[in-house]
């Protein structure tokens, strides 16, 4: 049975946070020798989250330990959460929620199109989601009150991204996973970690989860979402607000208080918006599949690391090192949306099917 670093160092708090294992850790660490060779960084490596379940891997895997195994001790029958109409997160929460018995509700609101929001879709109609759509995130607040109006059963809310101070759990324990391997000699002691940051889930957990592991490492994110949901100021409060209900589980668990100051949130890689590619994201995407054969896409780890490469050129890094943490998933479920028809999805949700798509390179591969 798996353990949780968490859990090895902050014993008492075994029992007191809900946890499941539901993914494969720790993940593994690979050098990016030809993209290292190609951009003149001389230590360059990848943290792999994109594998981190078989069912379906990405960042959002380590949040849903927490989250799913929260809603399970709160007997919940549904779980209902928010997304962007392609949302990794609403679609992993519907897969992991199903293997626990549970039902998933998502509310997903407008975004560009692209291939890979069909792609989500349509597995969320494989995966008998309920889904409800809204025109923007302003209007989730209503939409979920009408849902929750009608609602049978117990439902246990997740926020958009899974970003709450639980969520963020799951890479605090990232970040201690990371130090056991710069200890066992997996890589050298990261001077920049680079991350996607949309909800600040990740990017504050994994500051928490470094600082814990004695790493000086930077935690650099890469801001891929208006700055209403991401912000220097949001990130320190998370960070402030996961130690406060660390702390009060386990005394020993240091308070950490840090200002927006203390966190470094590169602004300027996020192009027109949300989910619109950009020019250097979309070159990132295909430099890292072309030297590397890994799969980013252009929403947010496309732009991530076109926003690291940019920062270490700039700041002259590259005899530093520099570690990318790959937050997509990588496992195929395209099969499965062969058997699913987009007509069945609620109306609003059929346009992303008959407008033309938002390309991410010449092929329009996605
Ligand atoms: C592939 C991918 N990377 C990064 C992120 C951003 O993570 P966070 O919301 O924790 O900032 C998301 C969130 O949806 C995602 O789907």
């Amino acid at each position: 049975m798996r353990r949780l670093p968490l859990l090895e160092i902050y014993p008492k708090l075994e029992g007191a946070i809900p946890w499941k294992p539901i993914g494969n850790f720790p993940t593994p660490i690979r050098k990016l020798e030809s993209l290292g060779e190609h951009t003149g960084i001389s230590e360059f490596y990848l943290k792999d989250d994109s594998r981190s379940s078989a069912l379906y891997g990405g960042n959002k895997v380590r949040k849903l330990e927490f989250l799913l195994a929260d809603a399970l001790r709160k007997e919940a029958s549904t779980v209902i959460t928010v997304g962007a109409a392609g949302s990794n997160h609403v679609l992993a929460t519907s897969i992991f929620a199903g293997k626990f018995g549970m039902k998933a509700v998502g509310i997903l609101f407008d975004q560009p199109p692209a291939a890979y929001v069909r792609r989500n879709l349509l597995l969320n109609l494989y995966f008998n989601t309920e889904i409800f759509y809204a025109s923007s995130m302003r209007e989730v607040p209503s939409i979920l009150r009408e849902v929750l109006s009608k609602f049978q059963g117990k439902p246990y809310y997740i926020p958009v991204g899974g970003s709450n101070r639980l969520g963020c759990l799951g890479f605090v324990n990232a970040g201690l996973e990371l130090g056991r391997q710069v200890e066992a000699g997996e890589l050298p002691e990261p001077d920049y970690l680079f991350a996607a940051a949309g909800t600040l889930g990740t990017v504050a957990g994994l500051y928490l989860g470094c600082r814990l592991s004695g790493l000086k490492t930077r935690v650099v994110g890469v801001r891929v979402t208006g700055r209403d949901i991401c912000s220097p100021e949001r990130w320190a409060l998370l960070v402030n607000h996961t130690s406060a209900f660390l702390h009060q589980m386990d005394s020993s668990f240091p308070q950490v208080k840090i200002s927006p100051s203390d966190v470094t949130l590169l602004e300027d890689y996020l192009g027109r918006g949300y989910a619109w590619f950009t020019e250097q994201g979309v070159k990132a995407v295909y430099l890292m599949k072309k030297l590397e054969g890994v799969s980013l896409e252009g929403t947010y780890t496309g732009k991530a690391l076109a926003g690291a490469l940019d920062y270490v050129d700039k700041h002259g890094l590259k005899d530093r090192v520099i570690l990318f943490w790959n937050t997509y998933n990588s496992v195929d479920l395209s099969p499965l949306t062969g058997k699913v028809n987009y007509r069945k999805l609620p109306k609003p949700f059929h346009k992303y099917f008959e407008k033309p798509l938002q390309r991410l390179d010449p092929e329009g591969q996605t």
